[in-house]
């Protein structure tokens, strides 16, 4: 190994060590000081001009924010941020409503690096992508920002959040001043935008392009903030049990997959091909 290699994997040790040693850089609060402690740190270990100087060279502290991740999280008012996202749902619909019910009071209490994720990126994912009618939004929305906030752990909080938005009678959410009214909730047995709100709207009769229909997917995007800030809440307390299985080996086909294999297959459920 020549010397120069040698500091190379002796650097990546320390990195991963400087890592290792930040594990709550996620849990503290991150602001300048944050900053500060962590490009210190990187200096200090003397890892070569481009780990440490990278955002010092240029100025540019933000630069050496990005790949600290998981983000910091401090506990929310999951209500309201619940009004927060029914409110937003009218603005840009059911991913964003959720993706700022929880990110936008987060850019209030934490800023950096918040405040450098433009949330509004987050619109796609209505209409279960652009329209699609694959992933209920709100699920999206609720992903990106468990993702930002829990990292890998986030995917277990997700499974849960997804896990309770199938076997749930939703929506549940009051608004303190409703746009529009609705009579039925319903479970949906599918995270499916397109089989989510389809049963809805048959148990209402009303078609997509409705008012009652936009209400209910409001006050669902509300649901879906609170369940996953109360999910978060208890995560940064360290009271988070995870609930659900991971559902791609839920099944015995072993597969990614939904529990609601009988609408589709009737009794004929496959078997899984090469089992
Ligand atoms: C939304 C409808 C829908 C649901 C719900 C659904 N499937 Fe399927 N599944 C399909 C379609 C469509 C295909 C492709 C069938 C084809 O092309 O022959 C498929 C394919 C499969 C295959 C691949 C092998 C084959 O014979 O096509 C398996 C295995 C399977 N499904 C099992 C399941 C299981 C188990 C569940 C429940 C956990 C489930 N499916 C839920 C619609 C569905």
């Amino acid at each position: 190994m020549s010397d120069e290699q040698r500091e190379e994997t002796a650097c990546e040790e320390r990195t991963m060590t400087r890592r290792e040693l930040f594990p709550l850089a996620g849990k503290v609060a991150i602001g300048a000081a944050g900053i500060a402690v962590v490009s210190s740190a990187g200096l200090a270990f003397g890892c070569g001009e481009e780990e440490a100087g990278n955002g010092a060279a240029t100025g540019d502290e933000d630069a050496e924010m990005e790949h600290d991740w998981p983000w910091p999280y401090e506990k929310l008012d999951a209500a309201e941020s619940a009004a927060l996202a029914y409110t937003n749902w009218y603005e840009k619909f059911c991913c964003y409503a959720v993706a700022s019910g929880i990110l936008v009071p987060l850019q209030e209490k934490i800023g950096m690096p918040y405040t450098h994720f433009p949330v509004e990126s987050t619109k796609w994912g209505h209409g279960g992508a652009v329209g699609w009618g694959t992933l209920c939004g709100t699920l999206t929305g609720a992903g990106i920002a468990t993702g930002l906030i829990a990292g890998e752990e986030g995917e277990q909080i997700l499974n849960d959040v997804i896990n309770w938005y199938t076997v749930t009678e939703l929506p549940t959410f009051k608004p303190a001043q409703p746009k529009a009214e609705i009579t039925n909730s319903n479970r949906s047995d599918s995270p499916l935008c397109h089989i989510s709100v389809g049963k809805w709207m048959a148990k209402e009769n009303v078609k997509f392009f409705s008012d009652p229909r936009k209400e209910r997917c409001a006050r669902l995007s509300a649901d879906v903030t609170t369940k996953t800030i109360e999910l978060l809440n208890q995560w940064i307390d360290g009271t988070y049990k995870p609930a659900y299985p991971e559902q791609a080996k839920a099944h015995e086909v072993q597969m990614p997959a939904q529990n609601n294999c009988t609408e589709c297959h009737g009794d004929a459920v496959p078997a899984s091909p090469g089992m």
